[in-house]
């Protein structure tokens, strides 16, 4: 057992703690990816996005099961591939006896299914959330016009949308959008997509002793969002929650949210 890196964290309806920095696993696999897996546990690491469609549930279950972490100071994320729709308790099912557990902590429609299965499919994550198989239900990659159909038809909008996003990528309205519906915003390929050259991270970053991802994680923790991050290396894993420690100030926030220009 290692100890927990001091990451805020935000309540998703039902009072669960998510927290702001997950670890991604996106081509985290095998034996490669069990060691990455190590390494964000022994970085303190607690919240943990996996997805059906990745092929690693396995992985994630097997190193939970041998780290000796207790389940509930875990918060494992994964998701229903599209392609399965209309066959969610047998995928959910699947997924829960690969990570070796009765629950997620969140489960996330991975992307928007066919239009007319996207009411059915809420309606059942919904159903398999109220029987305990998962803390909390989001959807990954849908508008706000997608979501406003979801709480139209259920009354209940999904605990998280996870989109990518980057300073590239930012849009205070659509930001603000999420939260007048009271859902919370994961950003999802945070250094993939950004230039990590860029004179003006380079400057923050100087002003920090950081780097220019370390300033791009932290920018996204400012805007109250959660930040995914993946990384093999065991350098980088552990630099890239190391980021509790500074902060920016509103106008390095602002100077970020230009770069999107
Ligand atoms: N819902 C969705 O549709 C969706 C889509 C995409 C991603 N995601 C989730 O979000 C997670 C994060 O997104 P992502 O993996 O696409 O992108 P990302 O985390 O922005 O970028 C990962 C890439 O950045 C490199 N990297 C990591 N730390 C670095 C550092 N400190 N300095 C320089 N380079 C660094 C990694 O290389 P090394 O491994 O060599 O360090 C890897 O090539 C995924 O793993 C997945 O869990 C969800």
């Amino acid at each position: 057992m290692t100890e927990a890196a001091a990451v805020p964290a935000v309540d998703l309806p039902g009072g669960v703690p998510m927290p702001m920095i997950g670890f991604g696993t996106w081509l985290i696999r095998g034996k490669g990816g069990r060691e990455a897996l190590r390494a964000a546990l022994a970085a303190g690491y607690r919240h943990i996005d996996t997805a059906t469609m990745y092929g690693n549930e396995a992985d994630v279950g097997h190193v939970l099961a041998s780290s000796g972490q207790a389940r509930d100071e875990m918060f494992i994320t994964t998701k229903l591939p599209s392609g399965k729709a209309g066959r969610e308790r047998a995928t959910l099912a699947a997924s829960l006896r690969a990570l070796g557990t009765d629950y997620v902590d969140l489960w996330l429609v991975h992307w928007p299914p066919a239009d007319r299965m996207l009411i059915p499919v809420w309606r059942e994550f919904l159903a398999l959330r109220d029987e305990g198989r998962a803390r909390a239900v989001g959807v990954s990659n849908y508008s706000l016009a997608q979501i406003d159909r979801l709480i139209e038809a259920t009354g209940q909008p999904p605990a998280v949308n996870q989109i990518s996003w980057s300073p590239g990528r930012y849009d205070a309205a659509l930001l603000a959008g999420h939260r007048e519906r009271g859902v919370a915003v994961e950003g999802y390929s945070p250094l993939k997509r950004t230039n990590l050259a860029s004179p003006v991270l380079a400057k923050i970053a100087a002003a920090h002793d950081a780097t220019a991802s370390q300033v791009v994680l932290r920018w996204h923790l400012e805007h109250g969002m959660t930040v995914l991050v993946k990384s093999a290396q065991p350098e980088r894993i552990a630099a890239n929650i190391d980021v509790v420690s500074f902060s920016l100030s509103p106008d390095e926030v602002a100077r970020i949210d230009v770069l999107s220009r």
